[in-house]
């Protein structure tokens, strides 16, 4: 399965912290918010990523994320020069799905739980109809909202409703078989002029294969469009992290215990850190 990571779009809810820098590149806490999303995604399994922003962002996530080769996997480049909405990705990166199955991962959207490993290995194994998941929430209103059956199937799925049908929002993490480009390619953009995911979602609902994973309440799922988000969401990582002595997201270390990378590259890496972020790596591989 092939990854991709959205990583666009104008940021204007932070302004004027993003007015000149691309918002999944502010810290989370201690990391780049795409560490976050680029972690999910290994973990599902996924070594094969494009990483799709600004033409104007795009230099700096090659000068942070370069080819991948550090953690062991292929990183590749996709530009959107405007922000037409979440499933133009799938047109954007056309050549570089191939034809495979593909999840597609928000820059912006952070899962951290017991369990949500399997969850994410068992969703990458989506090789006919879509996966997506649910997680119950106070306001769904803001989100992506779906009702599902007692099938595990969607029943309705709707974009930001006044009045939702349930508490479940989409989370920004989808996994689609080969489908997903010829699907993008028919939906007719939306009022605000966007090639809506919800959409694409709705037409695999349509045919009755739309499954939806309802995450557990012991999983975290944040998102950062607001500054109380992105506020929100950096203590929450520096909560845990200090409690619990083991960071979320450190890419070196997902690479070495996935077996991506040995020993001594993970060591290796560490060097080029000289901070405790560094010697959090080099104590993780010499410890474990
Ligand atoms: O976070 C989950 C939600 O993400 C889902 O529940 C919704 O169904 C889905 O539409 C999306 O809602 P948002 O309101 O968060 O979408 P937003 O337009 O803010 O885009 C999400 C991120 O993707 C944001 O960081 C900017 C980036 N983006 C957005 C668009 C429209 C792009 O990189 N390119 C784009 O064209």
């Amino acid at each position: 399965m092939k990854g991709i990571i959205l990583s666009g779009g104008r940021g204007t809810r932070l302004y004027p912290v993003t007015q000149v820098v691309s918002k999944q590149l502010l810290p989370v806490y201690d990391k780049p918010m795409i560490y976050y999303p680029l972690a999910t995604l290994m973990l599902a399994g996924i070594r094969d990523i494009m990483v799709i922003s600004t033409p104007e962002a795009l230099p700096l996530y090659r000068a942070l994320l370069g080819d991948g080769a550090d953690w062991g996997i292929s990183i590749s480049y996709g530009e959107q020069p405007q922000p037409e909405g979440l499933a133009q990705a799938f047109l954007i990166a056309e050549d570089f799905i191939a034809g495979e199955p593909s999840a597609l991962a928000l820059g912006d959207n952070i899962f951290y739980g017991a369990g949500f490993r399997s969850v994410l290995v068992d969703a990458a194994r989506t090789t006919s109809g879509a996966t997506i998941l649910a997680y119950p929430v106070a306001e769904p209103s803001a989100f992506g909202v779906v009702e599902i059956d007692d099938r595990g199937l969607a029943r309705s799925i709707e974009e930001k409703p006044a009045r939702p049908k349930s508490n479940f929002a989409v989370t920004g993490l989808y996994f689609y078989d080969s489908d997903v480009v010829e699907i993008a390619r028919a939906v007719t953009p939306s009022v605000r002029g966007e090639i809506e995911i919800t959409s694409v979602n709705a037409a695999y609902m349509a045919r009755g294969d739309l499954r939806v994973v309802r995450l557990q309440r012991g999983t975290a799922w944040l998102d950062t469009g607001t500054i109380e988000d992105l506020f929100a969401a950096a203590n929450f990582v520096q909560t845990i992290e200090a409690r619990q002595g083991y960071k979320i997201a450190c890419l070196e270390e997902v690479a070495w215990r996935l077996g991506y990378i040995d020993a001594d590259q993970a060591l290796g890496l560490a060097e080029r850190h000289p901070n405790s972020y560094g010697a959090y790596v080099r104590t993780i591989v010499e410890h474990g």
